[in-house]
């Protein structure tokens, strides 16, 4: 069975994403909070995690299944040993259409600098940086590690510098915690390569203690802005596109805003994704995944496999985003929800 499927709500299977390790050197308070992922924190062990052989022979078959996007992600990607081999074995799949695979990555940038070139020789064609701060006491209290914002600062430019951008940095918003970092980090990365995308707090997984009131909805954040920087609004790039666009009227180029909190984009959600341990989830707020390790460590062959990815994509019915209430979201009722760190961002 190949070709293109579409999902119980006809949305078409066109990205995946691919968590490479459950472990991370950041511990942002909206993802990895000290108090839950600390010294004794049971990470999954080393022969759990799928070889670059099995995430290679499952990137296969979706991308038969018609997947044009694949996103390596974690945890932190870059800290899983050789992932540039894992690129390189991606980026050799023949793609049914012929047009090249969108292959790309999300890292915390703090080891960007050192592993760019590499990346970029393996056959990568682009990186997102998550950065949430300009100010370095700030993005402390976000990140909670000792790592200077220069650093990542310096992994952006070396992204930069050997072909991988245009990069886009992720700018998770929490009041209270960094929303003052909304004007200056537009007049940092104004008028530069960089696309910057501030993304609503989203109450995913069970232990960064969700709360509405330290969401700051999209709407305020391009307000913001705006009342500094001049934006109007940009026509999305493509359907499904997370963020919504806008462009700095003096041209100075543009900013998005994701906003999975009061905007959900779940009518094209086109995105699987394969957690680190083999597992997919056709949501980002599902509670279970299913177990494609045990089926490829059974011995089942590339038909089998394939097949049990279309039946789950076609009785996919998720639509999470649009159908949360105050108390889905929050994290002391209902089914346990999986963790970013382990499922990928
Ligand atoms: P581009 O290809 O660069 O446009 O990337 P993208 O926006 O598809 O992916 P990226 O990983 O940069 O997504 C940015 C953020 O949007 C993520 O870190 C999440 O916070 C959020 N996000 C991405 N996909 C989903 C999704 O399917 N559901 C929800 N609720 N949020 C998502
Ligand atoms: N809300 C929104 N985005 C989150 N990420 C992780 N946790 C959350 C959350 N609770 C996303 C951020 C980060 C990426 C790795 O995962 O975009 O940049
Ligand atoms: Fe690590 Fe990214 Fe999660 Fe921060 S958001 S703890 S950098 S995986
Ligand atoms: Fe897709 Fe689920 Fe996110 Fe909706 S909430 S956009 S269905 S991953």
């Amino acid at each position: 069975p190949v070709g293109h499927l579409a999902d119980a709500l006809a949305r078409p299977l066109h990205d995946l994403r691919i968590s490479v390790t459950d472990r991370c050197n950041f511990r942002c308070v909206y993802c990895m909070p000290k108090e839950v992922f600390g010294k004794d924190y049971p990470y999954l062990p080393h022969s759990d995690l799928l070889s670059f052989e099995e995430i290679t022979r499952v990137a296969r078959l979706f991308i038969a299944h018609g997947v044009e996007k694949i996103r390596l992600t974690g945890g932190e990607p870059l800290l899983r040993k050789n992932l540039e081999h894992l690129v390189a074995m991606l980026r050799a799949l023949p793609t049914p259409s012929g047009r090249p695979l969108d292959l790309t990555l999300t890292t915390n940038g703090s080891l960007l600098a050192r592993k760019a070139q590499a990346l970029k020789d393996a056959g990568l064609d682009r990186v997102t940086v998550s950065l949430d701060a300009l100010d370095d006491d700030v993005f402390k209290r976000m990140n909670d590690v000792d790592f200077l914002v220069a650093d990542v600062l310096a992994g952006i430019d070396a992204a930069h510098a050997v072909g991988l951008g245009p990069v886009k940095v992720n700018m998770v918003v929490k009041r209270g915690s960094n929303d003052d970092q909304i004007v200056p980090m537009a007049r940092h990365f104004k008028g530069s390569p960089t696309i910057l995308r501030f993304i609503e707090y989203m109450d995913v997984g069970a232990s960064n203690g969700w709360n509405m009131d330290e969401v700051v909805p999209s709407s305020e954040v391009v307000r913001r802005i705006d009342a500094e920087l001049p934006l109007v609004p940009q026509a999305a790039n493509y359907t499904g596109e997370t963020a919504a666009r806008w462009r700095y009227l003096d041209g100075g180029g543009e900013v998005g805003v994701i906003s999975s909190v009061t905007g959900a984009f779940c009518k094209d959600c086109s995105r699987m994704r394969l957690s680190t341990e083999g597992k997919l989830y056709t949501c980002l707020f599902a509670t279970r995944g299913h177990d494609l390790r045990a089926l490829l460590r059974s011995g089942q062959d590339d038909l089998g496999i394939s097949a049990a990815i279309a039946r789950l994509w076609q009785g996919r019915t998720d639509r999470y985003s649009e159908t949360r209430t105050l108390n889905t979201a929050s994290s002391d009722t209902g089914a346990r929800k999986v963790e970013m760190s382990y499922i990928g961002g």
